[in-house]
């Protein structure tokens, strides 16, 4: 089979994880296009063929595009691609775009010819593959309620000029991740009555210099069925949920590595147990990474433990996303169900403006 080529977008940090996982499925990077002449000669360093424009770079006639720049740009790239390309195969990052840019979007992609997918890539997750097996085809309960838990310390990042989203807040960066998961296990994932919902900000470690809302984000809300969800991220490495097992301390702000993310399925079977699936994403203390896990707990007592569970989340999506372009798959993660979800969480913060304005109204 010819070898995939792709031009990519961005040369930031997930642009790097891209390159490595890029390799593994053989694809080959024929160009790197950035704005930033500093990062511009740090790709030509490191042996790219580099272009400060899509449109120099659609010379190269790539097998697909891979976008890996700040969410606010996501729009304008696609913009540009379409223009020199309008055949192109677009692989985007998460979230799709800003809320304020979905008419735009779509109007742009109303008569687009190539094919599209964006890179939620837990969607392709087995430990979250795994936690639905277990609870709804072998436990077969009914779910009450789910948790996802998605924390780091993310201040050395903001402080090294890593993009920052505004409008989405500290929901900007793993929001779509935990609402995605929510999404592949409940059909009606939809918030029907928001419940709770704050949002900090960060300060960083030392001084009195904040970020308004980049600290945490915690919702809570009902969906039609009243299963009750929880979502909770912290940008400043605070964890919340802290599940046996495989739970970690806060994070200092100098680890860049640790992560805690997880995602939790209460619920009970028809013989009125009470039962947890709990499935934990890389990295995890002790485990190589790529490793999750997933343990059930009966009545609250820990029954059984599945791990460690191979789950290199990008590679499986990326692996999806290239049969999509060769036409063999289902696109993985569709523009529309991207949308769906960058519209839910802006209900969110609607709602965190919206209270933020009473305050200061009392
Ligand atoms: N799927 C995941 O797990 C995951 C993880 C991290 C980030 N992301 C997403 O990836 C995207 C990039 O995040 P990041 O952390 O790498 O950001 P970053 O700030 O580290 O890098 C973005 C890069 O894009 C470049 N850029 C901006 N506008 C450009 C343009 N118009 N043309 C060419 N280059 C341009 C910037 O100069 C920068 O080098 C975001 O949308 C983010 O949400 C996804």
């Amino acid at each position: 089979m010819p070898k995939n080529k792709c031009v990519r977008v961005g040369y930031g940090t997930v642009s790097q994880i891209h390159e490595t996982k890029m390799l593994e499925c053989n694809v080959e990077t024929v160009a790197i296009v950035e704005v930033d002449e500093q990062k511009r000669f740090q790709a030509q360093q490191e042996g790219f063929t580099v272009f400060s424009s899509c449109q120099e770079a659609a010379k190269l006639n790539p097998t697909f595009w891979d976008i890996c720049v700040s969410t606010n740009q996501h729009l304008s790239v696609i913009q540009s691609i379409l223009d020199s390309a309008p055949q192109a195969n677009i692989f985007i990052e998460k979230p799709i775009c800003l809320f304020s840019e979905i008419p735009a979007l779509r109007r742009t992609l109303l008569n687009f010819e190539g094919k599209i997918t964006v890179n939620e890539n837990y969607a392709s997750s087995t430990i979250k593959n795994m936690v639905q097996t277990i609870a709804f085809n072998e436990l077969q309960i009914h779910p009450e309620k789910i948790v996802v838990e998605f924390t780091k310390n993310r201040e050395l990042d903001f402080a090294r000029g890593r993009f920052i989203d505004r409008e989405l807040g500290s929901l900007g960066y793993e929001g779509s991740h935990m609402v995605t998961l929510v999404s592949e296990m409940l059909e009606d994932y939809v918030p029907y009555r928001i419940l709770e919902n704050k949002f900090s900000d960060l300060i960083f470690k030392g001084s009195d210099q904040l970020l308004e809302n980049q600290g945490s984000a915690y919702v809570r809300y009902k969906s039609l069925s009243q299963v009750e969800i929880e979502l909770y991220t912290s940008l400043a490495g605070t964890i919340k949920y802290k599940h046996p097992l495989f739970c970690i301390e806060d994070i200092p702000h100098d680890d860049l590595n640790s992560k805690y993310r997880f995602i939790a399925v209460y619920g009970t079977n028809y013989h009125n147990d009470k039962y947890c699936v709990v499935g934990f994403f890389e990295p995890i203390n002790s485990f190589k990474r790529c490793q999750g896990a997933v343990y059930v707990t009966l009545n609250n007592k820990v029954e059984r433990i599945v791990a460690p569970l191979r789950d290199d989340t990008m590679l499986l999506h990326f692996q999806q996303t290239l049969k999509y372009f060769q036409g063999v798959a289902e696109n993985p993660y569709s523009v529309e169900k991207s949308i769906k979800i960058v519209e839910i969480l802006n209900s969110f913060t609607d709602e965190m403006r919206f209270s933020k304005s009473l305050h200061s109204l009392v």
